[in-house]
């Protein structure tokens, strides 16, 4: 990983600044046909030659069908883990045995959720553990300290070594700071939705890792149109390159999560750590 530099992910983790989101390995879509297990494989460990040690995966990152799993394509892939490598997940959302996959705010599931992830993965100890509360945006007024306290219970234990919420804001992050430190906070954010600006800054301000889910829209947003194509095209780089090298000039805390299944785009998505963007760039994409 050429100029991309790290991060001290929750104060003893170092990290690439371009890392990689599992979500798409399993299936296509969100929780679609299983996507081919070997190609999946094939990306992560192509990810890890190129420098990335930070994966945010999660158990209900799967095919509908359940037959192929992020967590097993990372195990049976990268097994037995190098030293440095950051493997990121999270809990609350829940699945019912028929496969359905909800939100769940019930404390008593996150404890078999932290043992499913362990198991899935082959760990005694998970890095990174993040409460998510919010289906996609954050529950604004909602309290999250009986769930924090229970993964802070487990923290104790020596069962997750640090902490992270997502799909939050900034009330929750200082509910949770009384309660345990926070190393990460990751919400929906990227070029062309840039509402959580707040939760950044204060995220910059305590030395916590910001990580944007969907940095690259989640293949849902038109990254083609306006700015980000015009800077694209000075720089001869894509504009999913420009979207990711905006996001690590945002703020020196940003840590990215790109998805993909594909090799081709995952070599692309990390050469973006590359790519310095000019004052005028940055204007530009304002
Ligand atoms: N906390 C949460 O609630 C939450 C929610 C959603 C996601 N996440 C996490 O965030 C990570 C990133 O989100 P995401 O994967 O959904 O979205 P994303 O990274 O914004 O975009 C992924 C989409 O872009 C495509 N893509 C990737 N690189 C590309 C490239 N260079 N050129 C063209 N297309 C490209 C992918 O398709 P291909 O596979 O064909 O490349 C896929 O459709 C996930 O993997 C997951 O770990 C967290």
């Amino acid at each position: 990983m050429t100029t991309t530099n790290t991060f001290l992910l929750g104060g003893d983790m170092p990290v690439n600044r371009i890392g990689f989101g599992a979500m798409r390995l399993s299936a296509t879509g969100f929780t679609g046909p299983a996507r081919d297990p070997e190609t999946g494989k094939a990306v992560l460990r192509r990810a890890l030659e190129l420098g990335v040690n930070h994966i945010d995966t999660a158990t209900i990152y799967r095919s509908h069908d359940g037959t192929v799993t992020a967590n097993g394509l990372i195990r049976d892939a990268l097994a037995p883990y190098p030293d440095d490598l950051v493997i990121a997940t999270k809990v609350g959302p829940w699945e019912h045995p028929d496969g359905r996959i909800e939100q769940t705010d019930d404390p008593a599931a996150l404890r078999p959720a932290i043992e499913a992830n362990l198991a899935g993965l082959g760990l005694e100890r998970l890095d990174l553990v993040y409460l998510r509360v919010g289906q996609m945006e954050p529950p604004h007024g909602q309290s999250i300290a009986v769930q924090f306290e229970v993964l802070a219970q487990m923290r104790e234990e020596g069962l997750i070594r640090h902490l992270g919420l997502s799909n939050v804001d900034t009330d929750h992050l200082a509910e949770a700071q009384r309660i345990a430190p926070v190393a990460a906070v990751q919400n929906q954010f990227h070029a062309g939705k840039r509402d959580d600006a707040e939760l950044l800054a204060a995220c910059q301000d305590q030395g916590i890792g910001f990580v944007p889910f969907f940095p690259l829209g989640g293949g849902m947003t038109d990254l083609r149109a306006g700015a980000l194509q015009r800077v694209a095209d000075r720089h001869e780089a894509s504009v999913h390159q420009i979207a990711l090298a905006w996001l690590l000039a945002a703020s020196p805390v940003t840590l990215l999560i790109p998805g993909t299944g594909s090799v081709e785009h995952l070599e692309e998505n990390i050469a973006a750590g590359a790519i310095v963007l000019s004052d005028d760039d940055l204007a530009e994409l304002a």
